[in-house]
C-alpha cells in the first residue's frame, strides 16, 4: 500500500552513505526542504515535491481510491529517521526504588551493590518471574521508547545469570519483537555480574560456565546477535572479558563491551583489540583508550543519562573522542539501576549539556552511528530511497529543538517499516488508567 507524508518543514535524510560518521558536520545531516516522502510496502520509494507525491499516490496500481490514512499532512513539522537506541537492559522485573533513595543518602552504586542491592537484587527478582509476565513488562516499557521517537532498540539479557534464565530473557526479546512495531537487536550479557552462588573462590567457575556452556547454547538458540561483558574493576577483569568475547566471536556472536564505565578497566583498548562492534559507557576512559578507539571501527557508545542519574560529577569525554575521530553514538542504557529512562531525545540533550556535543553531533550519534553500534548501519538511522520507512515526525521545525526541549515528548508520529508505532503506549504510563504501569506492583 502506498502512503505519502506531505507538508513537512524539512526532511533530515542523514548521510548519503551508511555509517559510520567520523567528525560529524551539518553536511552529514542531508537536510532537504520542499519535499515529502512516499512509502510503498514499508520501504521509502520516493522523496519528491508534494505535488509529485500526490500524483504518485493517485497512480498506485490496483484499486482507484486510496484508503484513508494513506496521506499524512505533517502540518509543517520535521521528519527524521526513527531514532536508534543502541544500548538498553530493558528485560527486567521490578524497579530499584531503594537504590535511588540510598544514593541520595550518600551511598554509591558499587557500595549499594556490595550491600545486596544493585544488579544482583534485580537478578534475584528476575528469576522469580515467568516468561509471560516478563514479555508483558518488557513490551509495555519498550512501547514508551517507540512513543518517544525510537524505532530500533538493542536489548540485552543479563538479569538471569544462569543459562535457563538468560535464555528466558532472550526469548522475551524475541517475543516482544513479534508484537511491537520496533526492530529489536538482542545481546547476550551473561557476564553482567558474578551471581551470588559463584561469589568468592568460585568466580572462575562462572567464567568457565559462560564460555563452555552458556555461549554455545546461546549461539545454538539463534536468539542473540551480540555478546556483551561488564568489564569493570570489581566485576569482570580485562582477562576474563577477553576470554568471554574471544569465545563468543568464535561462535559467531559479535563482541560488545561495557568499558571503563565507572573506573578505568582497559576496556576501550580491549574492545579495539578484539574488533568489537562497540565500547559502551567510557566514563573513565583513559587517553590510551581514546586513541585506541579513534584508530578503530569500534563505536564509542556514550550514555550520559547513567552518570547523571547516579549523581556522578563526571561524564565520558565526548569532545575528546569526537575530536580524535572516534565514531560516537548515544544511547539511553535503559535499566532499573542506573538509567530508568527510554527517552533518547533527553539523552541527546544531555549529550549537548554534559558532553559539549553540538546538536548535529548528537543527532547523528542517535541515528546513523547508533545504527552502526546496533549492527544495522547499512539500513537504519537514515532516510534513503529503497531503505525501510523508519520515520519520526516531530512537533518542531528546527532539528536543534530535538536536543533542546529536554524531557518533553516531541514525537508526533512514528513509523517502523511504514507501520505506525506511536500509539502503542497510549495510556500505559498512567498507573491509575487501569492499563499496565511501567513497573510491576509487587
Ligand atoms: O550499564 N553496568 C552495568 N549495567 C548497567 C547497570 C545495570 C543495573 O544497575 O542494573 C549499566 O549501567
Ligand atoms: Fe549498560
Amino acid at each position: 500500500m502506498r502512503q505519502i507524508l506531505v507538508n513537512a518543514s524539512a526532511i533530515v535524510c542523514g548521510p548519503a552513505h551508511g555509517g559510520p560518521v567520523r567528525h560529524p558536520t551539518a553536511e552529514h545531516l542531508g537536510i532537504r526542504t520542499g519535499v515529502g516522502l512516499g512509502i510503498d510496502d514499508g520501504a521509502i520509494s520516493i522523496v519528491a515535491p508534494d505535488a509529485d507525491l500526490h500524483d504518485w499516490l493517485r497512480d498506485e496500481p490496483g484499486p482507484r481510491s486510496p484508503v484513508p490514512g494513506s496521506r499524512l499532512d505533517c502540518g509543517g513539522r520535521l521528519i527524521t529517521a526513527g531514532l536508534v537506541d543502541a544500548h538498553t537492559h530493558a528485560v527486567f522485573g521490578k524497579a530499584r526504588l531503594d537504590d535511588q533513595a540510598r544514593r541520595a543518602r550518600g551511598e554509591d552504586y558499587k557500595a549499594i551493590a556490595a550491600a545486596g542491592g544493585g544488579i544482583l537484587s534485580s537478578v534475584a527478582d528476575f528469576r522469580t518471574r515467568d516468561e509471560d509476565e516478563l514479555v508483558r513488562l518488557t513490551t509495555n516499557r519498550l512501547a514508551h521508547l517507540a512513543a518517544l521517537g525510537t524505532t530500533t532498540v538493542e536489548v540485552k539479557s543479563g538479569y538471569g545469570l544462569a543459562l535457563d534464565h538468560e535464555l528466558k530473557a532472550l526469548r522475551v526479546i524475541q517475543r516482544a519483537a513479534r508484537t511491537l512495531p520496533l526492530t529489536l537487536v538482542p545481546t547476550f550479557l551473561g557476564a553482567h555480574e558474578i551471581p551470588a552462588e559463584y561469589r568468592g573462590a568460585r568466580r572462575d567457575a562462572y567464567v568457565r560456565l559462560i564460555v563452555e556452556e552458556m555461549l554455545p547454547a546461546v549461539a545454538r538458540s539463534g536468539l542473540a546477535r551480540f555478546c556483551d561483558v561488564f568489564c569493570e574493576p570489581g566485576v569482570f577483569s580485562r582477562d576474563e572479558s577477553r576470554a568471554v568475547l574471544v569465545a563468543a566471536k568464535a561462535l559467531g556472536l559479535k563482541p560488545k563491551l561495557h568499558a571503563d564505565e565507572l573506573d578505568p578497566s582497559g576496556g576501550a583498548e580491549l574492545a579495539a583489540e578484539l574488533g568489537a562492534t562497540s565500547a559502551d559507557h567510557l566514563g573513565a576512559v583513559t587517553a590510551a583508550g581514546i586513541e585506541a578507539l579513534a584508530g578503530s571501527d569500534t563505536v564509542a557508545v556514550l550514555l550520559p543519562g547513567t552518570l547523571t542519574f547516579l549523581g556522578k560529577p563526571k561524564q565520558a569525554p565526548a569532545r575528546a573522542l569526537l575530536d580524535a575521530g572516534a565514531v560516537v553514538a548515544l544511547a539511553t542504557d535503559f535499566n532499573p539501576g542506573s538509567s530508568p529512562t527510554g527517552n533518547l531525545p533527553l539523552i541527546m540533550a544531555l549529550g549537548v549539556s554534559q558532553g559539549r556535543m553540538q546538536p548535529e553531533e548528537v543527532f547523528l550519534a542517535a541515528t546513523v552511528n547508533a545504527a552502526c553500534a546496533a549492527g544495522e548501519g547499512d539500513d537504519r538511522g537514515r532516510i534513503r530511497v529503497g531503505g525501510p520507512a523508519d520515520l519520526t515526525v516531530w512537533n518542531c521545525r528546527d532539528l536543534r529543538e530535538l536536543s533542546y526541549w529536554y524531557g518533553m515528548p516531541l514525537a508526533w508520529r512514528v513509523y517502523r517499516s511504514g507501520l505506525p508505532c506511536d500509539g502503542v503506549s497510549a495510556g500505559i504510563s498512567s498507573a491509575d488508567s487501569g492499563a499496565a504501569p511501567l513497573s510491576p506492583v509487587s
